[in-house]
């Protein structure tokens, strides 16, 4: 499927196929396919956390206000930004620069300073930001890329955040900006018609913001 095709395509799926897997292969062809995603100085503050077996889906649909796709769905994907991820990953950024010939050895203590201002330091609004704005960009990714799979998905964000950190054992340095279940639209659905969208001139301004 062309990728035009595919955003046109692509909907907020409520009923999936119960009982029907995504191979594990399928499920890590999407997920390294989406990691092509870009990223602010190339620091991917993304991590995933893929629910496919049942129990574990059942607890997850507690903590997401009882909604049935959490267990329907061949899977949930728990989308974790990662505010560390600064720290975690600028060595091999800068290391495959240097190796790649983006940047000269003697760039490389500019571009860490470079990133310390501008993504804020510990836990500060800049920093969670950076998180979950560069996670949001991976998940429109596994999006779009699930349809060209044939798979459709529904990104939630009707859940407990504490629950569900707590349900999987994620640190609570960590920010979850949405889940996203995946599967097959379930056999006899067709979904309604795409609902309301804004016009061009509601939301793009020319050169300035009035
Ligand atoms: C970040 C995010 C969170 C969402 N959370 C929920 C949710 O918890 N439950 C739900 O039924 N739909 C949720 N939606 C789906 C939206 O309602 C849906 O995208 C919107 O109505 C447009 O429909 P479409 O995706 O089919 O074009 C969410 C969408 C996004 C992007």
């Amino acid at each position: 499927m062309d990728v035009i095709q595919a955003i046109r395509d692509r909907r907020s799926i409520n009923f999936f196929e119960p009982g029907r897997d995504i191979s594990a292969q399928t499920m890590r062809d999407l997920l390294e396919l989406a990691n092509l995603a870009p990223s602010s100085m190339n620091l991917q503050p993304w991590r995933v956390i893929v629910v496919n077996d049942p129990e574990r889906k059942k607890a997850l649909r507690q903590c997401a206000f009882d909604q049935p796709k959490v267990e329907e769905a061949s899977a949930v994907l728990i989308m974790i930004a990662d505010p560390r991820a600064v720290e975690e990953n600028i060595d091999q950024v800068l290391e495959s620069w240097v190796r790649l010939g983006y940047i000269k050895p003697e760039a490389v203590d500019m571009y860490r300073g470079l990133a310390g201002k501008l993504y804020g330091t510990g836990d500060s609004l800049t920093r969670n930001f950076f998180a979950v704005k560069n996670t949001s960009l991976y998940a429109m990714n596994v999006m779009i890329a699930a349809k060209g799979l044939g798979l459709e998905t529904h990104p939630m964000d009707g859940f407990d955040e504490g629950a569900v950190k707590k349900a999987f054992s994620i640190p609570g340095d960590k920010i979850v900006p949405m889940l996203l279940a995946i599967g097959y639209l379930k056999s006899g659905f067709t979904p309604l018609p795409r609902a309301y969208r804004r016009n061009f001139e509601d939301f793009v301004t020319m050169n300035s913001y009035r």
